[in-house]
């Protein structure tokens, strides 16, 4: 079957942005459709000779780095990788992004906050004027799903939980809707001071480039 013209733009911005790991690299591997293309892409160089080690953001991402034979490393004893590569569902020109559609955002928010250079890959369908088309994720402990949804709605959000989904961490994930998401930083911090609340998917410090796949060709921000 022919590929889609969206994965076909994954596609591009994922091989364009790999071309930036170097031999001796510690990679974050994201999760999702188009970073998925990215462990292909990273797979295939390391086939070719590319000495790399890679961190996995999901199990999902971990199988499939490992099926095609990428070396993976416990991320617990690191302090820094050098270069994520991740997707997103709405980035803007700022590279404030919100990330989690895939479940995987806890983890994601920690290997791009390690990295020393986090790239965000992505078809130009999700580059956004402003954030907050799409609800913003927050993974949950269990027993805290209550309070936790009473303090966002506190912050002006709705939260609703994503049915029958466990993160790999075996967590719940709320997802949050928002009327307005004006201050996405200050939303960032207060969703972060919430007890209970592990970790969420709006990214506004972590993301240094993006790679938007146009059908007029690859444009780089940073
Ligand atoms: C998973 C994510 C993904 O990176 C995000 O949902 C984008 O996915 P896709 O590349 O499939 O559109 O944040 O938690």
């Amino acid at each position: 079957m022919a590929p889609s013209p969206s994965d076909a733009l994954k596609r591009a911005a994922a091989e364009a942005a790999v071309d930036e790991v170097k031999s001796g690299m510690i990679v974050g591997l994201g999760t999702g459709s188009t970073a998925a293309f990215a462990i292909e892409a990273l797979a295939r160089k390391a086939r070719n000779g590319l000495d790399i080690r890679a961190v996995a953001t999901s199990e999902r991402s971990a199988a499939q780095a490992r099926a095609e034979g990428i070396t993976l490393i416990d991320m617990d004893g690191l302090a820094a990788i050098d270069l994520a590569i991740d997707g997103v569902d709405e980035i803007d020109a700022r590279l404030r992004a919100i990330k989690g559609a895939g479940g995987a955002m806890l983890r994601e928010k920690i290997v791009a906050a390690a990295a020393r250079r986090m790239i965000a890959v992505a078809d130009v369908s999700k580059a956004v004027d402003r954030l907050g088309q799409r609800p913003v994720p927050v993974e949950v402990l269990p027993l805290a799903q209550g309070y936790v949804a009473a303090a966002i709605r506190a912050l002006g959000g709705d939260p609703a939980l994503r049915a029958g989904t466990r993160t790999d961490q075996g967590n719940v994930i709320l997802d949050c809707r928002f009327a307005a998401l004006d201050d996405p930083a200050a939303l960032a911090d207060r969703l972060a001071a919430i007890p209970g609340a592990l970790g969420h998917g709006l990214f506004v410090t972590e993301i240094d480039a993006l790679y938007l796949a146009t059908p007029g060709g690859i444009v780089v921000r940073a």
